[in-house]
């Protein structure tokens, strides 16, 4: 756990003194106590403040910042800065400066911005995380560490290039295993010698987004390049564990953010940490699956909530306010998915440059008397009444959702079958169904054992690597239940199809046969017609997107298609395989088929709900390390409902009153039920 230096829900966020006078902090501080903030990340982008040159290293202001913090009872989250390299360095280092996709050398400026195979980078930013962790090793403020932050972007330059072929080397070995990896007598691209291979950018094999020619060096290269900002994250790690073996070390993610595998960089941190910034129209089901992402890369431990706005964003086209009541519904809808933290970006606004629109805790005005402030003094308040209640708790699921960055890497490199075909909206309608029905489910990984869960649903499973197929079999020859569907099976971990028929090493447990593969126009839909009954499903359902074409090869049809030359062919099917069975969705329903189909399957294994859905109303269970069950209820509606409680009572933690039987929960309201 880790919440043992200070045991409670951690409260506070990102804070920027350094842009502030003296004078301002301590208002500031005056201001914490009110909200009860006990926790401020600093340092996270004062590179150019710590190390005004080459030479000289200066630490005093931080210095007093901490201090001051520690004075007052607030402790840090101290990040390393190394998120946007100083200006000076790119002077006199240009090798610090990415190449972007269009080939163009960057000059100094944004962040985010370092060339992650660059020397000078590698060398400067481990040695400030030593300097760092060397400095502030024993202060007692010091919670967790924070490595630079968001990560990402990918550069071109001759640097990568170089790493790049490396990288290829070790991966490969000989030049003739990467021709064949890749299938480069497609277009002529052989290649003999390593130096002959360049980034795929858009002066090379990629165009526009997710556009290439050969999917492999283009799956390769995302590889490398999240490898290599993962590189730059481990030489920090290990000059902070050096010094500080004991205090966690973190760098905040991004949820679903693409270019990174973040179940490789789960491996690496202490604690999984990351920013949600959800818009108003943001599905609530979206940000809950992406939180179950973020417990999930890290086999269920608990997270860190690093950022979120207090109120608004700056960055997005339309920045909508938090509605009141808001901001803390979703500050419980983290914790209630597995967070220990509650934190914001920022604590105070700042008054130039792009994020002075951006949403704080202390705004423009400079005092407590507004409505934001208000909300999150009451959330500090709540949080400090819950205090170690729910620290260290884990969810429970017996549902699996199957994510892979790869996999989706190659779904989106892939030219054809379509570009309405997006992974991640693939997996949030499966996971939506289950949330509309307070089914608890675990976002897992590929390497992931599937044994702890009686269900488990890999939607488009397009790529198979080695031995998936094997652990997938095993799983449904032992009695568990698994769901693959459309655009599954078809290729390896290079993008190279595996011959003998789709859904090629998943046809034996799946007991079918994809002959074709038909791509439907925006304004199309076909039909899945039911057999027979299905649980509650029964007549017919709308799907789109993608029809697989297929035969039963032992697999017992439930639905068949409604229209098309393929009518009456397969669209859904069950396979009998040992003691389990294993799914085929052959296209992409539409959400009332995929609600029953689910409440079919769950029910059939005894999964059910801990109280009855009702409509915006989430559900999430969370288990104390004494096997206590913590219930959550969360109100997104704009307006109060009845819940009925069945079976659980004992005491709501918010309140500290009794519930039993019915409760009535407000609009936007929360309660957290421990159970007696
Ligand atoms: C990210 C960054 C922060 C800040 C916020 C604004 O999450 O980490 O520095 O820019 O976005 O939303
Ligand atoms: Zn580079």
């Amino acid at each position: 756990m880790i919440n043992s230096k200070l045991p409670k829900i951690w409260y506070g966020g990102d804070y920027n003194p350094e842009q502030w006078d003296q004078e301002v902090m301590d208002e500031d501080l005056r201001m914490f106590k009110i909200a009860g903030i006990d926790v401020a990340t600093v340092n996270v982008f004062s590179w150019a403040l710590v190390q005004p040159n080459e030479e000289t290293y200066n630490f005093s202001r931080l210095d007093e910042i901490i201090d001051r913090l520690h004075a007052d009872g607030v402790y840090v989250c101290l990040a390393t800065s190394t998120a946007a390299h100083p200006a000076w360095m790119a002077r006199k280092y240009p090798d610090v400066l990415r190449v972007d996709f269009d080939g163009r050398k960057r000059k100094f400026g944004g962040r985010h911005n370092s060339c992650p195979n660059s020397p000078t980078y590698r060398k400067y930013s481990e040695r400030l995380a030593e300097k760092l962790a060397h400095r502030y090793k024993d202060h007692e403020a010091l919670l967790v560490w924070h490595v630079s932050n968001e990560y990402g972007g990918y550069c071109y330059c001759d640097n990568c290039a170089a790493g790049f072929r490396t990288w290829l080397q070790q991966r490969y070995i000989t030049i003739e295993q990467v021709n064949k990896v890749w299938n480069t007598n497609f277009w002529g691209h052989t290649f003999y010698d390593w130096e002959e291979i360049v980034p795929p950018s858009a002066l090379s094999e990629e165009w526009g987004t997710d556009r290439t020619s050969f999917q492999g060096i283009s799956l390769d290269y995302r590889r490398f390049m999240s490898d290599s900002l993962l590189e730059c994250y481990k030489l920090e790690y290990a000059a902070i564990k050096k010094h500080t073996p004991h205090i966690p070390v973190t760098t905040n993610m991004m949820g679903l953010y693409k270019e990174l595998d973040y179940f490789k960089w789960a491996k690496e941190v202490d604690i999984v940490s990351w920013d949600n910034y959800p818009s108003l129209d943001t599905p609530v089901s979206l940000t809950s699956m992406t939180h179950d992402l973020m417990r999930g890369i890290k086999q269920g431990d608990p997270f860190m909530l690093m950022e979120q706005t207090p109120s608004q964003q700056n960055w997005q086209p339309y920045n909508s306010l938090k509605r009141p009541g808001v901001m803390k519904l979703w500050s419980y809808q983290a914790v209630a998915h597995g967070a220990d933290t509650v934190l914001f970006f920022q604590l105070r606004r700042s008054i130039g440059a792009c994020e002075k629109y951006h949403g704080a805790v202390i705004e423009h005005v400079g005092h407590e008397h507004t409505r934001v402030f208000r909300e999150c003094a009451q959330l500090g308040q709540e949080l400090y009444t819950l205090s170690d209640k729910i620290l260290d708790s884990r969810i429970k699921a017996r549902v699996a959702i199957v994510f892979d960055w790869e996999n989706r890497w190659a779904i989106e490199l892939s030219s054809g079958p379509t570009i309405a075909l997006n992974y991640v909206n693939e997996v949030h309608k499966y996971y939506d169904a289950l949330f509309q029905q307070n089914v608890q489910v675990d976002m897992i990984g590929v390497e992931d054992n599937l044994s702890d869960y009686d269900v488990v649903i890999a939607p488009v499973l397009y790529m198979v690597k080695d031995g998936y197929s094997d652990k997938v079999e095993q799983f449904v020859q032992t009695g568990g239940t698994f769901l693959t569907t459309f655009f599954s099976g078809i290729v390896n971990e290079n993008d190279i199809v595996t011959l003998g028929g789709y859904p090629g090493e998943l046809r034996k447990v799946l007991g079918i046969w994809a002959e074709e593969i038909d791509a439907l126009f925006p304004d199309q839909s076909n039909q899945m017609v039911l057999q027979d009954e299905l649980g509650a499903l029964s007549g017919q359902y709308n799907c789109n997107i993608v029809c697989d074409l297929i035969h039963a090869e032992g697999a017992e049809v439930k639905a068949v298609y409604g229209s098309e030359f393929y009518k009456g062919m397969p669209a859904l099917t069950v396979n009998q395989f040992g003691t389990g069975q294993a799914w085929y969705v052959a296209t992409s329903p539409e959400p009332a088929f995929l609600q029953g189909l689910l409440a079919h399957i769950c029910e059939a294994k005894g999964i059910s709900a801990p109280i009855t859905p009702i409509s915006g109303v989430e559900v999430s269970t969370r288990v104390s390390p004494q096997g206590q069950p913590l219930l959550f209820i969360l109100n997104h509606n704009d307006t109060a409902v009845q819940v009925e409680l069945g079976q659980w009572h004992g005491i709501e933690l918010i309140s500290g009153n009794a519930v039993e039987q019915q409760l009535t929960l407000d609009a936007k309201a929360v309660c957290i039920i421990e159970t007696k």
